[in-house]
């Protein structure tokens, strides 16, 4: 059992999440509310430690009106419980759940928990299917997954995802070293690449939305 994954990102022409200094503002204003009003929906956004560590994001409901109890859940893929204490993540605006693996230094284990949850799962890296059998025992049963390119592929290649939405921006930032979408290890031949479904595209702003569903594997 798992909570129902919708994996959201905003991306540039040629498939970069960020460039490669790290700079992530490629969503246009209409496309931030989509994915606020999308944020409003779920009852968990999950990221990768990198996230956190580059942008520092809150997660919060705040492009759209939204009351304080509406912000879901903020979920952390942390293995060694790097995150900051002072990070935005862990301010007071919604629980947070940092997901750690046995590999997290004790200490820091306990100076997070007196500000998030733990969820320790997996031995160096978090084991990412026991930890979507964990949030959906503690009731969440939608979650946003927004990144970084890292997460996304383990989440992919796992079979956590069931839906991808993108917003393609009219920009090309190219790198080798910029993050696309999907990052991680890669699939190796194109014939066991993870399929979709095209199931909804239209203009937003300056920008294209594209939804898919995720094919389950025949394997
Ligand atoms: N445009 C967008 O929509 C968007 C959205 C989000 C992020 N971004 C960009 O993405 C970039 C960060 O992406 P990233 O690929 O470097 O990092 P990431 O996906 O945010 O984080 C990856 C890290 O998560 C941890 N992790 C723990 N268990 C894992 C598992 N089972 N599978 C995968 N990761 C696991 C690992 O670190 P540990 O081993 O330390 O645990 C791993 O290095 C930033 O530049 C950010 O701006 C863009």
């Amino acid at each position: 059992m798992k909570p129902y994954v919708i994996l959201n990102a905003a991306m540039t022409l040629d498939g970069k999440i960020a460039t490669h200094t790290g700079s992530s503002e490629i969503s246009g204003k209409e496309d931030l509310k989509r994915v606020h009003r999308l944020r409003r929906e779920c009852d968990a956004i999950m990221v990768g430690i990198n996230t956190v560590l580059i942008d520092n994001p809150r997660l919060t409901i705040h492009k759209i009106k939204a009351d304080k109890s509406e912000n879901p859940t903020r979920i952390v893929v942390d293995s060694k419980a790097r995150t900051p204490l002072n990070s935005r993540i862990l301010n007071k605006e919604a629980p947070t759940i940092i997901a750690t693996s046995k590999s997290a230094p004790k200490e820091r284990i306990r100076k997070l928990s007196q500000k998030a949850k733990i969820i320790t799962t997996g031995n160096k890296k978090v084991n990412l299917k026991k930890l979507m059998a964990e949030l959906k025992k503690m009731g969440i049963k939608k979650l946003m997954l927004e990144g970084g390119s890292t997460l996304n592929f383990s989440m992919l290649k796992e079979g956590l995802v069931d839906e991808v939405r993108v917003a393609i921006a009219p920009m090309i930032v190219g790198g080798v070293k910029a993050k696309t979408l999907v990052g991680g290890q890669g699939i190796p031949y194109m014939k066991d690449a993870i399929k979709l479904q095209l199931k909804k595209y239209h203009t937003l702003g300056k920008d294209l939305i594209l939804e898919y569903k995720v094919l389950k594997s025949q394997k």
